[in-house]
């Protein structure tokens, strides 16, 4: 997939329009990225912004990530997960969609190398309050202290609709977990 590179390999769940994912991977030469998106028109953009501005380290997949990260990903291989602006499915019917079911997010950390890290953002409060207790119960470690977020880093890729808040100062709630290496 990545032409025999082993750099660490990151995955994100929902690249929407790619914002973070190129630039990203524009930054970290050395990263091989792959990015879920089940909208085809945003998959195919993103795939097609990546060739067209010479980013090699990122594959984007079209489809579900639930279905396809289990396929796709052996324990112990990522270095990083990222998920930025979740669906927050409002509606109670809609709720099983959601990424981070207590379940899944244990799956997901077993995908994680030891000191391995989560990078969780969302602009609604009650997505971002309920993810960090999801996150924090299916074992991850909060190094900040349970339940805190982190705050704001100018280092990193902003994703497409975070640029948005940070023009308009809307808050946005920031978690970055690790993979203990001992847990
Ligand atoms: C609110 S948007 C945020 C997009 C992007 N992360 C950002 O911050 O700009 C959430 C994205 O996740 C995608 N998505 C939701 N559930 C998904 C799933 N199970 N597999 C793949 N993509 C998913 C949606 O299609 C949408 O593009």
């Amino acid at each position: 997939m990545f032409n025999g590179s082993t750099g660490p390999l990151e995955l994100e769940i929902g690249c929407g329009a790619g914002g973070f994912a190129l630039e990203h991977c524009k930054r970290n030469p050395s990263i091989r990225f792959v990015a879920f998106e089940w909208r085809k028109k945003y998959a195919r953009e993103v795939a097609f912004r990546a060739e067209k501005h010479g980013i090699t380290n990122l594959k984007v997949i079209e489809g579900d990530a639930r279905m396809e990260v289990p396929r796709l990903f052996t324990p112990g291989s990522l270095a990083c997960i990222h998920l930025q602006f979740p669906d927050p499915w409002w509606k109670r019917a809609h709720q099983k969609r959601a990424i981070l079911q207590l379940d899944f997010t244990k799956f997901l950390l077993t995908l994680l190398a030891p000191n391995g890290r989560f990078d969780f953002r969302t602009d609604v409060q009650d997505v971002g309050e309920r993810g960090l207790k999801v996150l924090e119960q299916a074992g991850f470690h909060n190094p900040l202290g349970p339940l805190v977020f982190h705050p704001y880093d100018a280092e990193e890729a902003p994703s497409t609709r975070e640029r948005r808040y940070l023009a308009s100062g809307q808050p946005v709630y920031r978690a970055r977990l690790v993979k203990l290496a001992q847990p």
